[in-house]
């Protein structure tokens, strides 16, 4: 009979097994997947775990903490954090196009988190042979369904290891959807800002500025979006709504008037949306008092912001992200 608690016990037996005496990698997103993967292996075989994480600085406010202080804290795992949001922002100066910008962080993160691959590789050796990843039955499902193995190369030339380093995969919730991953989480401790986290694009904030992306927008942007999640919280929407994506629109400029003063500032778009599965999305009917809310407060406390527009296209014709 299905409970969490025989799912993790028998999980934690599978790992054990399967890793030995030998040591693993997992890369943690943030997102709810790989911290309760990782957590499930950190409980199987405690300090044979690494973790990675690359903080690309497209994170929203207080989520990089996050994974820092609370989930190493729920779980005491072994935590490498790479800061390379200067790398992030330097690759992405002077791009606008949304694909291009995808292109770019998902190629500077799989250069990153390789970097960081390699380095616990000298660190630790070769007994390093496993890669944790948070694969849910959902993806074996599309994919086919083979397990298997992932393929570093070595791009930048670290001292003395082989061009190849071949990892074979742990992937402990491949029988689990969703909501029992979540179930999985909170049996392990996990804190609720990481279990019951609604999606996030891996391109982060990245792709929620229409425009370049400057570390000043991002700033801006983070405040916006911290407003509006605090608020849909305090208003207990949490559950009733998908995920509402908070968007700059940093190309447009309107006028608008605050104190005494005229001002020129940036519209921000809210986009909250209910769904399923993500393919298909209506725009949330949110209580106009919340509205109210987060467009008083956005405007007041976000210098820059002048305006607070609500996105009311389903999905299709538009997409959850604008981006
Ligand atoms: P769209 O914008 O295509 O988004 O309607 C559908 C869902 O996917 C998320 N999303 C992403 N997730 N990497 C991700 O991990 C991405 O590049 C990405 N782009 C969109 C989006 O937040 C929504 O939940």
């Amino acid at each position: 009979n299905w409970t969490t608690t025989n799912v993790v016990e028998e999980q934690i037996a599978l790992i054990r097994e399967q890793v030995g005496d030998k040591r693993a990698i997992c890369g943690l997103s943030g997102g709810v997947d790989s911290a309760v993967a990782a957590a499930l292996v950190q409980k199987a075989i405690g300090s044979q775990l690494t973790c990675v994480y690359v903080d690309h600085g497209l994170m929203r406010k207080g989520e990089t903490e996050q994974v820092e202080k609370d989930f190493v804290a729920a779980t005491g795992a072994k935590l490498k954090v790479v800061d390379a949001e200067k790398r992030f922002l330097d690759a992405l100066a002077g791009v606008s196009d949304p694909e291009q910008k995808r292109k770019i962080i998902g190629r500077e993160f799989i250069r990153v988190f390789e970097q960081a691959q390699l380095e616990i590789l000298q660190e630790e050796g070769p007994e390093v042979a496993f890669l944790v990843q948070g694969t849910l039955y959902p993806d074996v499902v599309e994919s086919g369904g083979g397990t298997g193995t992932a393929n570093i190369k070595s791009h930048h030339n670290v001292g003395g290891l082989p061009d190849d380093i071949e990892f074979e995969l742990v992937e402990p919730l491949r029988q689990l959807f969703k909501d029992e991953v979540r179930m999985v989480g909170q049996e392990l401790g996990l804190p609720d800002e990481i279990v019951q986290r609604q999606p996030f694009p891996g391109p982060g904030l990245g792709i929620r500025i229409v425009g370049e992306v400057t570390k000043e927008r991002l700033d801006l942007l983070r405040d916006a979006d911290a407003i509006a999640r605090e608020e849909l919280t305090a208003a207990g929407l949490d559950r009733d709504i998908w995920q509402c994506p908070v968007v700059l629109l940093a190309d447009v400029r309107s006028v608008g008037v605050q104190g005494d003063g005229r001002t020129y500032g940036h519209p921000i778009v809210l986009r909250p949306v209910s769904s399923e599965d993500a393919m298909t999305a209506d725009w949330s009917r949110l209580p106009y008092e919340t509205l109210a809310k987060i467009s008083t407060r956005i405007t007041n406390e976000v210098a820059e912001v002048n305006r607070v527009v609500l996105d009311v296209t389903s999905k299709p014709p538009g997409t959850i992200e604008w981006e």
